[in-house]
């Protein structure tokens, strides 16, 4: 009996082998398996620090005085040295630059100002051969109006293209007011040509994409696969909040400029497009993708980089940089809430970026350090140790690795930024006080944020051999990166040992954040606890010294990183002793 059962069996052992041979060829992945992408647990996105490049103000080599890929290329080993992981570069696409390139004309070909091709080609394989990933500004909420696809749809109701944009028909009356962030006129720009209105939510030339139509939504994807076989390691999402609007186009009621995103932005639809992109783009090629926005509330953000949902990795929220945004400053106690608020949304899943500037923004040194010459290294090295030791993936905008600070404009005229000329006409038609105004402008505007990057005391800050596009600072003399560079004191230095203090720390990637001594007027203290290590980060965020006690203290064997060349403590009373921004982090058990 028994004997009868197995022959059979041993006899169908031959075919059953044959059939799970089969159907593991079956399913063995077409494309290599991914190894890039990790949505669950640890991710070479979390651990990685990233720095950002403005191109056209990083490195000239052709004398033009705008920046380019060989410039790049050029500082190459500069970025290594950095110990920075992953570059997010801004648009270098072909476009008419009424946006400093955020206005894309053809998302595959290159403006001719940064170089060709062959040169981005050669950029992305020198950061490749360093162990520097790519990420790429993917500006999808609008195109130019120079985009072919919006010539099309212009040019006649029943082109084709017609759907790939937010038309409102004239005969239908003046489209209910929209605000729109750089046009003060609202976002409806009427089209004599086809007598109909278009939506614009940026400038005029810059044509709300529309993405509840399909091909759309596969224009986008085929873009990105055309980058991502070019090698791109990963996607910024510009302005990607606006892609889903609500097209009832209800009226903007007045005063809700701060609201924006919840009455325009952020509908669910923009789930299901990001689901779908996912597919089609994000998990096959396993590359990431960071969102710029995080909604409007932490249900928004959750959802968007929820792992289990397969939309985003990433995403990044305004409420920090928004705290800064007048020459009075910030208050510690709002800055230590909005970074522990975020930081809770995320304690179980979902990951953001951490940052304090960038290409939209004045200067970090301006708005969150303290750029008198008395204080500015050892405040910028505070604010450099912050965003390495905080939960969330370090984000360093160019120059902010040497401490690059504002540059003063005070008149209208020196301005070629298209939202600082919006909200000039703005505030001159609704009768501002434009001293006050320029006051503001001057400290917020994005210009400051833009000056050519300082890389030696020659003129024009070694950037260029020509006329910059934009004036250096004239603090070049002074912050520069050569001036910085064999200085062991120096914040560029203080930098590089940060990236390193990152990386050889993993519990400041993966740690559990916790406030101490949430109440402390001038020090921000925390720990991060996980991967088998305690970290204390005290950062003293006062010009003038502060003390804080604790449970356990400093010493010379479990000092991590410090600003300066000692440590006060006092064993008596287990206090600690900061000097003007003093930082450190120890570990302790
Ligand atoms: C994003 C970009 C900004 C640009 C805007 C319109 O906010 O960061 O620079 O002006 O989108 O594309």
């Amino acid at each position: 009996m028994h004997n009868s059962l197995f022959t059979p069996m041993k006899n169908l052992l031959p075919i059953f082998l044959a059939f799970l041979f089969l159907n593991l060829i079956a399913c063995e992945p077409k494309k290599p398996a991914p190894e890039k992408d990790n949505l669950e647990g640890k991710a070479w996105w979390k651990e990685g620090v990233l720095y950002q490049i403005y191109p056209q103000s990083f490195k000239d080599t052709d004398g033009d005085g705008y920046g380019d890929f060989k410039g790049v290329i050029e500082k190459l080993d500069y970025l290594e040295s950095l110990g920075i992981t992953m570059v997010w570069m801004n648009p270098f696409f072909e476009s008419p630059m009424v946006d400093n390139g955020y206005d894309v004309s053809d998302y595959r070909g290159i403006n001719p100002r940064y170089g060709t091709m062959e040169d981005f080609q050669a950029m992305l394989d020198g950061m490749h051969a360093r162990g520097i990933k790519f990420v790429l500004d993917v500006v999808v909420n609008h195109s130019s109006d120079q985009h072919d696809w919006f010539l099309q749809s212009r040019s006649s109701r029943d082109n084709p293209y017609r759907d790939y944009y937010h038309w409102w028909p004239a005969e239908k009356g003046t489209p209910p007011y929209r605000h729109s962030l750089f046009d003060p006129e609202g976002a409806w720009e009427y089209d004599s040509l086809t007598n109909a209105f278009y939506l614009h939510t940026f400038a005029e030339q810059q044509p709300d994409l529309n993405w509840e139509n399909p091909k759309v939504r596969q224009e986008v994807y085929d873009i990105m696969k055309f980058w991502a076989e070019k090698g791109v390691d990963g996607f910024r999402m510009d302005a990607f909040q606006f892609a889903s609007k609500d097209t009832t186009w209800p009226e903007f009621p007045e005063g809700h400029e701060k609201d924006f995103i919840k009455w325009y932005g952020m509908r669910p639809q923009l789930h299901e497009y990001l689901k779908e992109m996912y597919a089609e783009v994000i998990e096959p090629y396993g590359v990431f993708a960071v969102a710029e926005g995080a909604g409007s509330t932490f249900q928004d953000a959750h959802d968007l980089v929820d792992a289990d949902r397969k939309e985003l990795q990433m995403a990044y929220h305004f409420e920090t940089v928004d705290l800064s945004r007048t020459p009075e400053g910030y208050d510690l106690a709002d800055f230590k809430n909005v970074f522990s608020k975020w930081d809770s949304a995320f304690a179980e899943k979902g990951w953001i970026s951490i940052f304090l500037s960038n290409h939209d923004n004045a200067r970090m040194v301006n708005r969150f350090a303290n750029p008198d010459p008395k204080f500015i290294t050892p405040s910028t090295q505070l604010i450099n140790t912050f965003l390495m030791s905080m939960r969330g993936t370090p984000f360093t905008y160019y120059g902010d690795e040497i401490g690059m600070t504002n540059i003063d404009m005070p008149t209208i005229e020196e301005y070629v930024d298209v939202e600082a000329l919006g909200k000039y006409q703005a505030a001159k038609s609704s009768g501002q006080d434009m001293e006050e105004f320029m006051q503001i402008l001057n400290y917020n505007s994005r210009e400051n944020g833009r000056t050519p990057m300082q890389w030696d005391a020659t003129l024009q800050a070694g950037f260029t051999t020509g006329t910059p596009w934009m004036r250096v600072n004239p603090n070049y003399t002074e912050i520069n990166v050569s001036a910085q560079d064999q200085d062991p004191t120096s914040i560029l230095n203080h930098f590089r040992k940060m990236t390193k203090v990152r990386k050889e720390n993993p519990a400041l990637v993966y740690g559990k954040y916790e406030l101490v001594q949430k109440e402390h007027p001038d020090i921000y203290a925390f720990t991060r606890k996980g991967e088998g290590q305690n970290l204390m980060v005290i950062l003293n965020f006062s010009k003038n010294s502060s003390s804080i006690k604790l449970d356990q203290l400093p010493t010379e064997s479990n000092l991590i990183i410090n600003n300066y060349s000692d440590v006060n403590v006092n064993d008596q009373d287990m206090s600690l002793n900061l000097k003007p921004y003093q930082a450190l982090i120890f570990s302790f058990d």
